[in-house]
C-alpha cells in the first residue's frame, strides 16, 4: 500500500520503508541489505546525510537497475535529511546537491529537516555538543527547502523530530506546508497528541524506531520487542512481535521506517498487510506504558525550546 502525500507533485509513499541508520555504518553491509530489501519487495528507502548511508544506498540502487531488479530509480521512494550542521538557509541547497551526488540521483522523493536544531557549520558528526548549537532560523531554512521543491530536486519536503510547538512555528511561515513529520513512534511511544495535530493539519506521520530502536538508550532493553502485551497478541495471531508492532502502526495511518539488515526479517516486516488486529488487541496496545527512548541527550535538551519530549506528548495514557 501507498500513501498520497499532500504536496503537488509528490510520489505516493509506500507504507513501509527500509531505514538505513546503522552505527557504526558498514558501507558494504548497507549496500547488500538494500539489494536484499529490493529483492524482497521494498520500494521505499530512508537515509540522511548524517548516517553515512547515502553512498551505499545509491550504489545498491544503481546495481539493482543494472541487474534488472527494478527498471529505474523512478520505481523507488527515497528520503534523505538535512543534518543540524547544515540547518542554515544558505546551506540547504548545497547540502541537497551533495546528497544527490552521493545517491547518484537527480531528485529525492522527500527531503526532511532532520532536527529542529541548528549547529554551527562543521563536518557532519553525530557527536555534537550543546555549546555548538545556534538559533534555528526556521523561516529562512524553510524558504530554502521550498526552493528545493520548486527546483524539482525534492518532490516533497518535510521535517523530522518536530513537536507540535515546532510545527506551529513552521506552519506560521510556510508557503508550502510540510508533507511529512518523521518521529519516534511505536507501541511504547504512541505520540497520540502529535498524531492528532498532524491529522488536523494534513501532515503525514512517519515512524522511526517502529520496533523500539537499536538500543539507542544504551540499556540493552527494548520496550517493543520485549513487551509482554505485544507477545500475547503475537501468539494469538500467529505473528511475530515485530509484525504486531508494524501492523499497529499501519492501522494508525502511519508509515514505518524499519531497519533490518537481515533478509528474513526484512521480508517478515513487509508481511503485515493481509491480516488485522482486533478491537481487543487495540485496547491492550493502548494500555502499554509509554516511554520515549531517543533523548539524544548530548544536544537535544530535557528543558528549553528544543527539549526532545514535548509535554503535550505526555498526556497520552
Ligand atoms: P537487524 O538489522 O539485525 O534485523 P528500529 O527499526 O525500531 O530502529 O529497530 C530495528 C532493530 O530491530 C534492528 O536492530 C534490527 O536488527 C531489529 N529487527 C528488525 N526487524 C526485526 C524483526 N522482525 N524481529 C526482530 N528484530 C528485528
Amino acid at each position: 500500500p501507498k500513501v498520497a502525500l499532500r504536496s503537488g507533485n509528490a510520489t505516493p509513499m509506500p507504507a513501509v520503508g527500509m531505514g538505513t541508520a546503522s552505527f557504526p555504518l558498514v558501507p558494504e553491509a548497507t549496500k547488500n541489505a538494500v539489494l536484499a530489501a529490493i529483492e524482497v519487495g521494498y520500494r521505499h528507502f530512508d537515509t540522511a546525510s548524517m548516517y553515512g548511508s547515502e553512498k551505499p544506498l545509491g550504489e545498491a540502487v544503481a546495481e539493482a537497475v543494472r541487474r534488472g531488479l527494478v527498471q529505474s530509480r523512478e520505481e523507488l521512494f527515497v528520503t534523505s535529511k538535512l543534518w543540524c550542521t547544515q540547518n542554515h538557509p544558505d546551506l540547504v541547497l548545497p547540502s541537497l546537491r551533495e546528497t544527490l551526488k552521493n545517491l547518484q540521483m537527480e531528485y529525492l522523493d522527500l527531503y526532511l529537516i532532520h532536527w529542529p536544531v541548528s549547529i554551527k557549520p562543521m563536518p557532519i558528526t553525530s557527536r555534537n555538543k550543546k555549546e555548538d548549537a545556534v538559533p534555528f532560523d526556521v523561516e529562512g531554512v524553510w524558504r530554502a527547502m521550498e526552493e528545493c521543491q520548486r527546483l524539482g530536486l525534492a518532490k516533497a519536503i518535510g521535517v523530522s523530530n518536530f513537536t507540535t510547538r515546532h510545527l506551529d512555528k513552521l506552519l506560521a511561515v510556510a508557503t508550502i506546508p510540510p508533507a511529512v513529520n518523521q518521529v519516534e513512534l511505536n507501541p511504547a511511544w504512541q505520540q497520540r497528541t502529535l498524531r492528532a495535530y498532524c491529522a488536523e493539519k494534513g501532515i503525514h506521520v512517519a515512524a522511526y524506531s517502529p520496533l523500539g530502536g537499536q538500543n539507542w538508550d544504551g540499556t540493552g532493553r527494548n520496550a517493543v520487542l520485549e513487551s509482554d502485551a505485544l507477545a500475547g497478541i503475537a501468539k494469538a495471531r500467529g505473528k511475530t512481535v515485530a509484525q504486531v508492532a508494524l501492523r499497529w502502526i499501519y492501522e494508525q495511518g502511519v508509515t514505518s521506517i524499519v531497519k533490518s539488515y537481515n533478509k528474513e526479517r526484512l521480508k517478515q516486516n513487509l508481511e503485515i498487510f493481509d491480516w488485522e488486529l482486533t478491537d481487543e488487541d487495540q485496547l491492550k496496545i493502548s494500555q502499554i506504558p509509554q516511554k520515549k527512548i531517543f533523548e539524544a541527550s548530548d544536544l537535544f535538551l530535557q528543558e528549553g525550546e528544543f527539549r526532545s519530549v514535548d509535554p503535550a506528548d505526555l498526556d497520552i495514557v
